[in-house]
């Protein structure tokens, strides 16, 4: 019997395994086939899978609170979680509004800037325009694509939004200015005060970005500069920054979040992912003090909600993982382990199609190429990262793929981003595989007709 026949999956001429069971760093199959997550899943199962001090805490809470709606009642679950999450991020972020997931905190997290400025300069303020950019993803909601910049995902739906402007991203590899680092005084940072004035700084209420972007161009990291340059711009205009720690927050990159690496403070900053590490579906927005005062002493209240801010589940499995994590060293074992998968990677440049490896921490992407010198990627039709993506899976191990980022078709990338509990072993077993996986795709993709 077709046991999937009800479903509407995510690809109806895809086959997928069937996950019956997972442990630690692995998934198992129903045939008994074992697959080292190498990406926990899309950066979330930072602690590997079946952790008991995780399953345990929910089943506790499940049998004495499962649900207590968030506008008539308060949950002790919640408030140990958010006491947990404003333990790890930086400066004053010290308020956490919990939803469900990415696409609803990064939303979330630009309707508390809107309302910001409706709390401070009335409702007639014009701040309303979130700066964005090109190469970054926030989101598959609607609200969360008109300020994202990924192509490919966004395309089909363009017509139904109001978009948002946008500026290139720090992509040096491909640099859109042209330039190279550092004589290019990092113009992709700059080009926010343009954008700003261009725009017109009355009508920006904020500039969102990813600290190190994740799906689009596979873990990109910024010039030492970016980041504070970008604090000092929209402190000049007043205008809010929010940074995108969905992919990059709770270790991931070797320090509790991404900005970290930059020691600076956002005004608001949106995470879910590796919040609850995928055992329930939580995400948040951190706001600092500044943020918090004007709602404070203006009308109080946060004109938004979900049914699910702030359920028992998604308290107790946050407080469980972040107390896991800081009993476990994760944060401080992700900077370690990830410098050993770094330095491995780094061999795989030897590979014809490898243009570029990089990365921070536990999350690592390499770019195809069809050619290293012209660094021109292979046309869409190869399904480049696909073919990768089923070389390594064939070899038992599972990659984060994605694509388009060169021109909004073409471009492949994919990232490594095992659990932050990896061990140096298992690092060594991941990048033995991937090495054969992408030796296999390199004879496929070089010697196969489009
Ligand atoms: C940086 C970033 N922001 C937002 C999202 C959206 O999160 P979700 O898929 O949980 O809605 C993602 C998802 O990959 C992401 O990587």
């Amino acid at each position: 019997m077709d046991r999937g026949r009800n479903l509407f999956p995510r690809s109806f001429k895809e086959e997928l395994p069937l996950a019956v069971r997972a442990e630690g760093l692995y998934i198992y199959d129903e045939e008994g086939n074992r697959y080292i997550d190498g990406c926990s899943g899309a950066l979330i199962s930072s602690l590997g899978h079946g952790v008991r001090e995780v399953t345990d805490a929910i089943s506790e809470q499940l049998r004495t609170l499962s649900f207590a709606h968030p506008s008539r009642w308060r949950n002790r679950a919640i408030e140990e979680a958010a006491e947990e999450v404003a333990s790890v991020t930086p400066g004053d972020l010290n308020y956490v509004w919990f939803v469900s997931g990415g696409s609803e905190a990064t939303e979330s997290a630009v309707k508390m800037a809107r309302q910001y400025f409706i709390e401070k300069e009335g409702e007639g303020t014009s701040r309303h325009l979130v700066i964005g950019r090109w190469n970054s993803y926030h989101g598959s909601t609607l609200g969360s694509m008109a300020f994202g910049g990924n192509v490919p995902r966004r395309r089909f739906y363009s017509p139904m939004f109001k978009d948002h402007p946008k500026i290139q991203t720090h992509y040096c590899y491909r640099c859109p200015f042209g330039l190279d680092y550092p004589s290019c005084d990092v113009k992709c940072a700059r080009e926010l005060e343009n954008a700003i004035k261009i725009t017109g700084p009355q009508y920006v209420a904020a500039f969102i970005a990813e600290p190190v972007v994740g799906s689009t161009v596979g873990a990109l990291v910024p010039p030492d500069e970016y980041w504070p340059t970008i604090r000092d711009i929209c402190d000049k205009y007043g205008v809010l920054l929010i940074a995108d720690e969905v992919m990059t927050g709770f270790g991931r990159t070797g320090k509790a979040f991404g900005v970290d690496h930059w020691n600076v403070v956002p005004d608001i900053m949106a995470a879910a992912k590796a919040m609850a590490a995928g055992y329930v579906p939580t995400g948040g927005v951190f706001a600092s003090e500044k943020v918090v005062e004007v709602f404070r002493k203006g009308s109080g209240v946060f004109v938004h909600g979900h049914t699910y801010n702030g359920n028992p589940l998604s308290g107790a499995a946050t407080a469980a993982t972040l107390r896991y994590m800081k009993k476990n060293g994760l944060f401080e074992n992700a900077r370690m382990q990830g410098e050993i998968l770094g330095e491995a990677l780094e061999s795989l440049v030897e590979i014809p199609i490898v243009g570029e490896v990089r990365g921070k921490g536990l999350m690592r992407g390499v770019e195809i190429v069809s050619e290293k010198v012209s660094r021109n990627p292979f046309p869409r039709a190869k399904r480049a990262s696909a073919v990768v993506t089923a070389e390594c899976i064939r070899r038992g191990l599972v990659i984060y793929p994605s694509g388009g980022m060169v021109d909004g078709v073409d471009g492949d990338n994919f990232m490594i981003a095992p659990p932050l509990n990896v061990t140096s072993e298992q690092v060594g077993e991941i990048v033995a595989i991937l090495k054969e996986g992408l030796n296999a795709a390199s004879d496929i993709l070089l010697t196969a007709p489009v």
